[in-house]
């Protein structure tokens, strides 16, 4: 199987109930490696631009505001098939969807307070690990 690189961010919600180590430590456990990692306070034009595909969707402010209302920590991790590996700990977008033992089940609020985002493929985690980190940020 490829080793693979995503991007992960771990979202307002998890900075501020002081969550990121305990999140990390599920990411780990899952075989992924933090390969790059920092915490940031995104500007609302880094999050429209960020989350640009869906900014026709009727929750596209709110994701925004979400997104910005505290610090988050952006993160590349690598492993083997990181992307659908991240994804699958990570769980459903939805905690009340999500399966026992992902980040979601175990630690989200709410559909929007749901403590982390995931690339969804190789191509789109190359675009958002390439918007937050410069290569020599990153130490495999
Ligand atoms: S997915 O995984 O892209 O199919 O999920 P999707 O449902 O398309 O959601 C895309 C991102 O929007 C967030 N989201 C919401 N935010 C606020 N309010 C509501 N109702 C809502 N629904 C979805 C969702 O958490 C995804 O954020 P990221 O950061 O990409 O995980």
């Amino acid at each position: 199987m490829a080793i693979e690189r995503t991007f992960s961010i771990l979202k307002p919600d998890a900075t501020r109930r002081n969550l990121t180590g305990k999140i990390n430590a599920v990411f780990e456990a899952a075989g992924l490696r933090i390969v790059a990692q920092k915490r940031i306070h995104m500007t609302r034009a880094q999050a429209e631009a960020f989350y640009g595909v869906h900014k026709e969707r009727g929750f596209f402010n709110d994701l925004v505001t979400f997104m910005t209302s505290g610090p988050v920590v952006v993160q590349v991790l690598e492993g083997e098939n990181a992307v659908a590996k991240h994804r699958e700990v990570m769980g459903a977008t939805n905690p009340a969807n999500a399966a026992e033992g992902t980040v979601r089940k175990l630690f989200a609020e709410s559909i929007e307070a749901n403590s982390v985002h995931g690339s969804d493929s190789l191509e789109n985690a190359a675009i958002e690990i390439a918007y937050f980190f410069a290569g020599t940020e990153i130490v495999g």
